[in-house]
């Protein structure tokens, strides 16, 4: 366990903090209706179906769900065409393909009950830990912990913890955390309690602290930093970059490359000719004779698209397309020179550093050639 979880956890009472939120818990917990027994099988379908789903859109579904298929033997038994009707507008169908599939395998491998082990439970279809957890603790009582997003904030605010909950080994700090925290007496509460604070009280943004159970148990209330609580860091969405680029001939069959200004992304390299495309709705070919006529005072004759090549880097996407295509007039000695392009043959571009992306298209090229 990491220092700084062990030192919060030191600070916390943590028999006051299962009372609070247990008490709190059975006395205002919503009436909903996968909470009128502990039947495993309903456990299990509602948890699924509350992945990526909320609350109020759930309940008719399920509802309906258990009208249909009230035992697992009998969702066992349905037929694609029904168990499909019963999800239809939930989205993420997976979801219901998987449930059926492993609901198949509880009833041909343990006789129809579901399994109450860690290990037993994560080995069926679609059961992640969290699905495990929530299935352990809320059907059959075992002190495990249900880690969800709602979980994790409602945690981060007690503990103060500031790992980056987007990142997905996040989730193993918060599985320690609960362990040390769950009640033996009642995981059941314990869990559902968290996941019910993170719903009506504990809630993104401004949470109603003053209306909580676990207040005074809460380090992000005392330090007045619940709002800043937890800490997601939003991946960086990478931007598309449309290019178009060309492998251009001589007479002499010799190629044209450009070196890559000295500073920025692949500073120096060498690469084939080629220009971003602000839009990609005009013609490529047409596009690229412009740009280049422009950029170096003479106009290619292109030829047939030889490939796309797709580069990722971290905060970008590269789309190149790329077409073969000669020199229609010479190029200008001094342009050349200053634009930092030169002429090699195939043969001399071994001795030139080339990006990945440039390699492929080369490779593409070669092979072309050699058919
Ligand atoms: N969200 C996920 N699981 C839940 C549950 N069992 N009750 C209410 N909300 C939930």
């Amino acid at each position: 366990m990491n220092n700084d979880l062990q030192l919060s956890l030191e600070q916390t009472d943590i028999d006051g903090f299962q009372n609070d939120l247990i008490t709190w818990f059975k006395e205002e917990q919503r009436s909903l209706p996968w909470r009128e027994n502990k039947d495993p099988y309903r456990v299990w379908v509602s948890e699924i179906m509350l992945q990526q789903t909320r609350v109020d859109t759930v309940i008719p579904y399920f509802n309906r769900f258990m009208e249909w298929f009230p035992t697992l033997d009998a969702f066992a038994e349905a037929d694609e065409e029904k168990m499909l009707k019963a999800w239809e507008g939930l989205g993420y169908y997976s979801r219901v393909r998987n449930l059926h599939t492993a609901v198949k395998e509880v009833k041909e491998s343990y006789g129809g009950a579901v399994p109450d082990d860690p290990k037993g439970i994560s080995a069926l279809k679609g059961v992640g830990p969290y699905t495990a957890g929530a299935i352990l603790s809320i059907a059959y009582g075992k002190p495990e912990p249900a880690v969800d997003g709602n979980v994790m904030r409602v945690l981060s605010r007690i503990l103060l913890i500031r790992e980056d909950i987007a990142k997905p080994k996040t989730r193993k700090t918060f599985e320690e955390a609960v362990r040390a925290l769950i009640s033996h007496e009642d995981p059941s509460s314990f869990n559902q309690g968290l996941m019910e604070l993170g719903a009506l009280i504990c809630t993104p943004g401004k949470p109603a602290c003053l209306l909580c159970p676990v207040r005074n148990h809460c380090q992000a209330f005392e330090a007045g930093i619940q709002s800043e609580l937890p800490i997601k860091i939003q991946k960086k969405k990478s931007r598309d970059v449309p290019l178009v680029s060309a492998i251009l001939t001589n007479e002499k069959g010799e190629i044209l490359i450009h070196k890559r200004p000295s500073s920025g992304l692949l500073a120096n390299l060498w690469e084939f000719p080629n220009f971003e495309m602000q839009t990609t709705l005009q013609p490529k070919r047409d596009f690229y004779a412009g740009r280049f006529l422009e950029a170096y005072g003479a106009k290619p004759l292109m030829g047939d698209h030889l490939v796309k090549i797709e580069h990722i880097f971290s905060h970008l996407v590269w789309k190149v397309d790329t077409y073969t295509g000669c020199m229609d007039s010479p190029l200008d000695e001094e342009v050349m020179q200053a634009n930092q392009l030169r002429w090699a043959s195939l043969q001399d571009l071994e001795e030139y550093a080339f990006p990945v992306s440039n390699q492929k298209m080369l490779k593409a090229y070669v092979e072309r050639e050699e058919e």
